[in-house]
C-alpha cells in the first residue's frame, strides 16, 4: 500500500540542542500508532514540526505524495493532516453542538455566520449530530462544556478534529490528565473512528498503547528507536532500557 502520509529525515535543534534527529516514518491508511517516549524524547515537538507549528532545520513532510513542507498549518489541515487542539477551556459555556458545528462552518469558510443559525443547515446539522455520535457525546449535545467531565471535553477535542476531515489525525496525550477511571471514554471513542482514518497517538498510559496500537513507535532523545509491533516492543533491549524497562518488569511479573 502507498503512504498517505510520510515524513523524511527531518531535523531540528533548539540552541545546540538536537530535539529531532533525522525522523522518518510514513504511514498508511487505516494506521493506528502509538508515539511513545520518555518526558522530553521530542515527541510534542515532532507533532509541531509536521503539522508547521515548528520550521524544522531540514526535512521534509509529505501527504498522499504530495511536499507539503512549506504549507502554513491551515494549509496543511486541508490536506487532510489534523491534531487534536485545546480550545473547549477557552470557549467554556458553548456546548459540544455548537462546537463541532462552527467548527465545520469554519472547515465550509463559512465562520462569519452567527452561531446559533447552523440549526437552519440540514447538512451541518446531519454531520454535527454524526460526529458527535461517533465521539460517543451525543447526551451531553446541548450541555455547556464547563459542565462535562474533563475526559468527555478531551473527546470534544477530538470531534472537532474530526469536523475538519482529517486523513491522519494527531493525538498528542488525549488521556492526560483524565482520571484513570474514565480512560474507557476516550478508549472507546478511539474505537469508533473511521476504520480508513490513519491515527498516531502519543500516549504514557501504556494499558491504553496496547489496546489501541497495531504499531508502536519508540522516541528516545529525538531519535526513533523502534518502529514495530506491540508484541516486539516489550521484547526490545533498546526499548526496554530507554523506556519501558519498569513495564516489561511489572507485565513479566504479573
Ligand atoms: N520551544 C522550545 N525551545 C527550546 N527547547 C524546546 C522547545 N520545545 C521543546 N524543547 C525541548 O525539546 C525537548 C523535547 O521536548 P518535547 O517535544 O516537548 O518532548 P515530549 O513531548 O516527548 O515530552 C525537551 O528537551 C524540551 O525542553
Ligand atoms: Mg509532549
Amino acid at each position: 500500500m502507498s503512504a498517505i502520509f510520510q515524513v523524511d529525515r527531518l531535523k531540528k535543534s533548539f540552541g545546540g540542542l538536537d530535539v529531532t534527529r533525522d525522523v522518518s516514518l510514513s504511514m498508511e491508511k487505516g494506521d493506528r500508532i502509538a508515539l511513545i517516549g520518555p518526558n522530553g524524547a521530542g515527541k510534542t515537538t515532532f507533532v509541531n514540526l509536521v503539522t508547521g507549528h515548528l520550521r524544522p532545520n531540514s526535512g521534509r513532510v509529505l501527504m498522499g505524495g504530495e511536499d507539503i513542507s512549506r504549507f502554513n498549518p491551515m494549509k496543511r489541515v486541508r490536506a487532510g493532516l489534523v491534531r487534536s487542539f485545546q480550545v473547549t477551556r477557552v470557549f467554556a459555556e458553548m456546548t459540544p453542538e455548537e462546537h463541532v458545528a462552527l467548527a465545520i462552518l469554519q472547515r465550509e469558510g463559512k465562520s462569519g455566520r452567527m452561531a446559533g443559525s447552523y440549526h437552519a443547515l440540514p447538512e451541518v446539522m446531519r454531520e454535527t449530530r454524526a460526529i458527535l455520535e461517533t465521539l460517543n457525546l451525543v447526551a451531553l449535545a446541548g450541555i455547556p462544556v464547563s459542565e462535562i467531565a474533563y475526559g468527555q471535553q478531551r473527546l470534544l477535542e477530538i470531534a472537532l478534529a474530526m469536523a475538519l476531515r482529517p486523513k491522519v489525525l494527531l493525538l498528542d496525550e488525549p488521556a492526560a490528565g483524565v482520571p484513570h477511571s474514565d480512560t474507557y471514554l476516550i478508549e472507546n471513542a478511539l474505537k469508533q473512528l473511521p476504520d480508513d482514518l490513519a491515527v498516531l497517538m502519543i500516549e504514557h498510559d501504556m494499558d491504553l498503547v496496547f489496546r489501541f496500537a497495531k504499531r508502536v513507535i519508540v522516541l528516545a532523545a529525538g531519535e526513533i528507536i523502534f518502529d514495530g509491533s506491540p508484541r516486539d516492543v516489550t521484547q526490545d533491549a533498546r526499548v526496554r532500557e530507554a523506556y519501558l524497562g519498569s513495564y516489561a518488569h511489572a507485565s513479566s511479573a504479573a
